[in-house]
Protein backbone atom coordinates (compact mmCIF):
# COMPACT_ATOMS: atom_id res chain seq x y z
CA UNK A 1 0.00 0.00 0.00
CA UNK A 2 1.09 3.30 -0.50
CA UNK A 3 1.20 4.97 -3.46
CA UNK A 4 -1.33 8.12 -3.47
CA UNK A 5 -1.87 8.81 -6.91
CA UNK A 6 -4.13 11.33 -8.89
CA UNK A 7 -7.13 9.70 -9.38
CA UNK A 8 -10.22 10.68 -10.86
CA UNK A 9 -12.93 12.16 -8.87
CA UNK A 10 -15.14 9.89 -8.81
CA UNK A 11 -13.25 6.99 -8.27
CA UNK A 12 -12.29 8.44 -4.66
CA UNK A 13 -15.38 6.46 -3.61
CA UNK A 14 -15.53 3.85 -5.65
CA UNK A 15 -11.98 2.49 -5.05
CA UNK A 16 -12.75 3.18 -1.14
CA UNK A 17 -15.78 0.61 -1.57
CA UNK A 18 -13.57 -1.57 -3.59
CA UNK A 19 -10.49 -1.94 -1.84
CA UNK A 20 -11.85 -1.62 1.48
CA UNK A 21 -15.17 -3.26 1.37
CA UNK A 22 -14.53 -6.57 -0.19
CA UNK A 23 -16.88 -9.10 1.32
CA UNK A 24 -18.91 -6.14 3.33
CA UNK A 25 -22.18 -5.38 2.53
CA UNK A 26 -22.26 -2.47 0.41
CA UNK A 27 -25.06 0.12 0.80
CA UNK A 28 -27.50 1.59 -1.46
CA UNK A 29 -25.19 5.09 -2.13
CA UNK A 30 -28.87 7.04 -1.35
CA UNK A 31 -27.87 6.04 1.69
CA UNK A 32 -24.86 8.08 2.32
CA UNK A 33 -25.15 11.33 4.00
CA UNK A 34 -23.57 14.45 2.88
CA UNK A 35 -22.44 17.32 5.15
CA UNK A 36 -21.02 20.82 4.25
CA UNK A 37 -18.85 22.50 6.32
CA UNK A 38 -16.72 25.43 6.12
CA UNK A 39 -13.16 26.18 7.27
CA UNK A 40 -11.15 29.60 7.37
CA UNK A 41 -7.11 29.71 7.57
CA UNK A 42 -4.48 32.03 6.55
CA UNK A 43 -1.28 31.97 4.55
CA UNK A 44 1.21 30.63 7.07
CA UNK A 45 -1.55 29.34 9.74
CA UNK A 46 -2.73 26.04 10.93
CA UNK A 47 -6.08 24.79 9.83
CA UNK A 48 -7.79 21.37 11.65
CA UNK A 49 -10.93 20.26 9.09
CA UNK A 50 -13.02 17.76 10.84
CA UNK A 51 -14.53 14.54 9.72
CA UNK A 52 -17.25 14.13 12.42
CA UNK A 53 -16.60 13.48 16.12
CA UNK A 54 -17.04 9.43 16.01
CA UNK A 55 -13.82 7.95 14.92
CA UNK A 56 -14.64 5.91 11.40
CA UNK A 57 -13.74 2.61 10.90
CA UNK A 58 -12.26 3.80 7.60
CA UNK A 59 -11.92 7.02 5.83
CA UNK A 60 -10.09 8.57 3.12
CA UNK A 61 -9.29 12.56 2.96
CA UNK A 62 -9.42 13.81 -0.86
CA UNK A 63 -8.34 17.29 -2.03
CA UNK A 64 -9.99 19.64 -4.89
CA UNK A 65 -8.34 22.91 -5.76
CA UNK A 66 -10.82 25.60 -6.21
CA UNK A 67 -12.31 25.61 -9.74
CA UNK A 68 -10.80 21.53 -10.65
CA UNK A 69 -12.55 19.15 -11.13
CA UNK A 70 -9.52 16.45 -10.37
CA UNK A 71 -9.62 14.91 -6.47
CA UNK A 72 -6.09 13.87 -4.65
CA UNK A 73 -6.16 11.48 -2.45
CA UNK A 74 -4.13 13.45 0.70
CA UNK A 75 -4.52 11.28 3.62
CA UNK A 76 -6.67 8.06 4.70
CA UNK A 77 -6.84 5.38 7.45
CA UNK A 78 -8.34 1.66 6.63
CA UNK A 79 -8.14 0.71 9.87
CA UNK A 80 -4.19 0.27 10.06
CA UNK A 81 -3.10 3.55 11.02
CA UNK A 82 -3.21 7.08 9.53
CA UNK A 83 -1.19 7.27 6.12
CA UNK A 84 -0.56 10.62 4.89
CA UNK A 85 0.67 12.36 1.99
CA UNK A 86 4.47 12.83 1.79
CA UNK A 87 5.01 16.84 1.26
CA UNK A 88 7.74 16.55 -1.09
CA UNK A 89 4.14 15.12 -3.56
CA UNK A 90 3.27 18.95 -3.59
CA UNK A 91 -0.06 18.74 -1.72
CA UNK A 92 -1.32 21.82 -0.73
CA UNK A 93 0.17 22.06 2.89
CA UNK A 94 2.40 20.27 5.75
CA UNK A 95 -0.71 17.48 6.39
CA UNK A 96 -1.12 15.41 9.13
CA UNK A 97 -3.76 13.09 11.09
CA UNK A 98 -3.36 13.93 14.57
CA UNK A 99 -3.49 10.45 16.91
CA UNK A 100 -6.53 8.89 17.64
CA UNK A 101 -8.92 11.03 14.97
CA UNK A 102 -10.39 11.32 11.76
CA UNK A 103 -9.37 15.08 11.16
CA UNK A 104 -6.96 16.28 8.84
CA UNK A 105 -4.48 18.88 10.12
CA UNK A 106 -2.82 21.18 7.58
CA UNK A 107 0.20 23.19 8.89
CA UNK A 108 2.04 26.47 7.21
CA UNK A 109 -1.27 26.66 4.78
CA UNK A 110 -0.32 28.35 1.04
CA UNK A 111 -3.19 29.63 -1.01
CA UNK A 112 -2.86 26.97 -2.82
CA UNK A 113 -4.41 25.03 0.04
CA UNK A 114 -8.01 26.70 -0.60
CA UNK A 115 -10.53 24.32 -2.18
CA UNK A 116 -12.69 21.38 -1.06
CA UNK A 117 -11.59 18.84 1.19
CA UNK A 118 -13.77 15.61 1.46
CA UNK A 119 -13.60 13.01 4.40
CA UNK A 120 -15.20 10.12 3.43
CA UNK A 121 -16.06 8.12 6.29
CA UNK A 122 -17.48 4.34 6.66
CA UNK A 123 -18.57 3.59 10.27
CA UNK A 124 -19.69 -0.11 10.49
CA UNK A 125 -22.00 -0.89 13.21
CA UNK A 126 -23.98 -4.22 13.71
CA UNK A 127 -26.69 -2.73 12.06
CA UNK A 128 -24.83 -2.59 9.07
CA UNK A 129 -22.49 -0.01 7.49
CA UNK A 130 -23.03 3.65 7.63
CA UNK A 131 -21.23 6.43 4.83
CA UNK A 132 -20.83 10.06 5.57
CA UNK A 133 -19.00 12.29 3.09
CA UNK A 134 -17.71 15.82 4.82
CA UNK A 135 -17.39 17.99 2.32
CA UNK A 136 -15.30 21.34 3.56
CA UNK A 137 -14.85 24.48 1.59
CA UNK A 138 -11.40 25.81 2.93
CA UNK A 139 -10.78 29.65 2.41
CA UNK A 140 -7.27 30.96 2.74
CA UNK A 141 -6.93 34.74 3.26
CA UNK A 142 -3.89 37.02 4.12
CA UNK A 143 -0.63 36.68 2.49
C1 LIG B 1 -15.31 32.00 7.62
O1 LIG B 1 -15.31 33.36 7.23
C2 LIG B 1 -16.56 33.78 6.74
C3 LIG B 1 -16.40 35.19 6.19
O2 LIG B 1 -15.60 35.97 7.03
C4 LIG B 1 -17.59 33.71 7.88
O3 LIG B 1 -18.85 34.14 7.42
C5 LIG B 1 -17.67 32.27 8.35
O4 LIG B 1 -18.53 32.20 9.48
C6 LIG B 1 -16.31 31.75 8.74
N1 LIG B 1 -16.42 30.31 9.01
C7 LIG B 1 -15.87 29.74 10.06
C8 LIG B 1 -16.09 28.28 10.20
O5 LIG B 1 -15.21 30.35 10.89
C1 LIG C 1 1.46 25.70 13.44
O1 LIG C 1 1.81 24.47 14.04
C2 LIG C 1 3.19 24.33 14.27
C3 LIG C 1 3.47 22.93 14.76
O2 LIG C 1 2.53 22.52 15.70
C4 LIG C 1 3.65 25.39 15.26
O3 LIG C 1 5.04 25.29 15.47
C5 LIG C 1 3.33 26.77 14.69
O4 LIG C 1 3.64 27.76 15.64
C6 LIG C 1 1.86 26.87 14.31
N1 LIG C 1 1.65 28.11 13.60
C7 LIG C 1 0.71 28.99 13.98
C8 LIG C 1 0.60 30.22 13.12
O5 LIG C 1 -0.01 28.80 14.95
C1 LIG D 1 -4.87 6.73 21.08
O1 LIG D 1 -5.57 5.55 21.42
C2 LIG D 1 -4.71 4.55 22.00
C3 LIG D 1 -5.55 3.29 22.17
O2 LIG D 1 -6.81 3.59 22.71
C4 LIG D 1 -4.14 5.09 23.30
O3 LIG D 1 -3.28 4.13 23.87
C5 LIG D 1 -3.38 6.37 23.03
O4 LIG D 1 -2.93 6.93 24.26
C6 LIG D 1 -4.24 7.38 22.30
N1 LIG D 1 -3.42 8.51 21.93
C7 LIG D 1 -3.82 9.78 22.10
C8 LIG D 1 -2.86 10.82 21.67
O5 LIG D 1 -4.91 10.06 22.56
Amino acid sequence: MGTLKRIPANCLFLCFLLLSLQGMEILDPDEVEYIRLQANGTVGGNVTLECGSVLPTIFIWGYARAGSPGNVALAYNYGQGPKVQPPAHGGPAHLSVPANTSALRLEQVSREAEGTYTCQALYDADQGARITFYYTQLVVSGD
